[in-house]
């Protein structure tokens, strides 16, 4: 990515480049960004949602917490397909599955459906630590032998980072999470590509930062934009609610400032976790923040905010390809500097959703 003047040839020697007037920047183009991190369900919500992150990305890491856990082969290529049929004509979109690890996970069918090239990552939920995860893992030691052979193969480990004991305050769950279970492991398996999920707090930056090059992490742009106070502001606001939980504002700040550092271990992962309205607004209402329709346009806000326009690029479209030792896409989007007002609310295929920023304003457009 490179700058060059609006009205003049482009600069960029790629043919990719930022845009500017004499005193703002109109327009970026970069390469075709990846999503790595994404729910799309099932059904007629899949069908719903798939064109939202297809038109944005050219990839995503699909996660597999359906109610009935991709943690086959089989599962997984069936999915994969359903998938697939629903991109809409013409958009370019390659859905990348992951492992639902349990208790009982075979290494074998995960070494497998890696070697067949089904799975490119394989996921840890702590059991019952969110949605969908109900059939997680109970004990780390329950899958080691899964690790120690992901660790041979390359397979990378995404983790979601927090500890499930209902004794830690869930603010904390994610930073005890460090200290108790994901330090420990990064130590005694070195080898092992781990990528910390939707990091939310600045101790997980840190982490992340400080360890080999082998940990990396996604950001979300929800855990970029809000802080908890926004799950309580006049009252309770269950479209801003996901897990892990917003925290305060020092670890937003932190966040915003490991994902505009330039530093190939952060990279983009919504975490679009789409709910029906109905589920959200409910005495109990579900964790989940969708955001895939205004992604891009959400995290440019924050490139932009932070004067770090010209990293947005790395974050976006090159950090995560390389952590996954995959290629970068060749093709390039464009956003532009345009007021845009995103809806109260978004039809899935039949299902109303509330999106991220629904009823504000957002200062930049995808243009495709
Ligand atoms: O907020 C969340 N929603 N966090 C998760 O980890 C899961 C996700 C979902 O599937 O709805
Ligand atoms: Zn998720």
């Amino acid at each position: 990515m490179a700058f060059g003047p609006l009205w003049d040839d482009k600069l960029s020697m790629d043919g990719y480049g930022v845009f500017m007037t004499s005193d703002s920047i109109t327009r970026l183009t970069f390469r075709r960004p990846d999503d790595w991190h994404v729910h799309l369900r099932d059904g007629a919500v899949l069908t719903g949602v798939v064109p939202y992150t297809a038109r944005q990305f050219g990839r995503a890491i699909v996660m597999p917490n359906l109610p009935d856990p991709i943690s086959t082969v089989d599962a997984a290529r069936a999915y994969r397909d359903r998938i697939v049929a629903a991109v809409p004509e013409g958009l370019n979109f390659t859905p990348l599955m992951t492992a639902y690890l349990t208790d009982g996970t075979d290494p074998d069918e995960v070494a497998r459906g890696a070697a067949e090239g089904v799975f490119t990552a394989a996921k840890l939920y702590p059991a019952h630590a969110t949605t969908g995860s109900a059939h997680g893992v109970t004990e780390v030691a329950n899958i080691r032998s899964v690790l120690e052979r992901m660790e041979v193969i390359g397979l990378p480990l995404l983790v979601h980072g927090e500890v499930t004991d209902t004794g830690v305050d869930i603010f904390d769950r994610e930073a005890v999470f460090i200290e108790q279970v994901l330090a420990p492991l990064v130590r005694d398996l070195p080898g092992l590509k781990v990528v910390f999920e939707h990091i939310t707090t600045a101790e997980a930056a840190a982490f992340v930062t400080g360890s080999g090059p082998n940990v990396a992490a996604t950001i979300t742009p929800q855990h970029l934009h809000i802080n908890r106070n926004a799950m309580f502001a006049g009252g309770i606001r269950p479209h801003m609610y996901c897990l892990p939980v917003a925290k305060r504002e020092k670890h937003r700040q932190a966040l915003r400032k490991a994902a505009t550092s330039g530093s190939p271990k952060f990279f983009l992962g919504t975490d679009s976790a789409p709910h029906a309205v109905g589920a959200k607004e409910a005495a109990c209402g579900c964790a989940g923040i969708f955001n895939a329709p205004f992604a891009l346009e959400s995290y440019v806000t924050v490139f932009e905010e932070e004067g770090a326009l010209d990293k947005f690029e790395g974050f976006a479209s090159l950090h995560g390809s390389a952590f996954y030792g995959l290629p970068v896409n060749e093709a390039t989007v464009t956003l532009e500097k345009n007021v845009i007002l995103v809806p109260a609310q978004i039809d899935a295929n039949g299902t109303p959703i509330v999106p991220f920023h629904a009823g504000e304003e957002l200062g930049w457009r995808y243009l495709g």
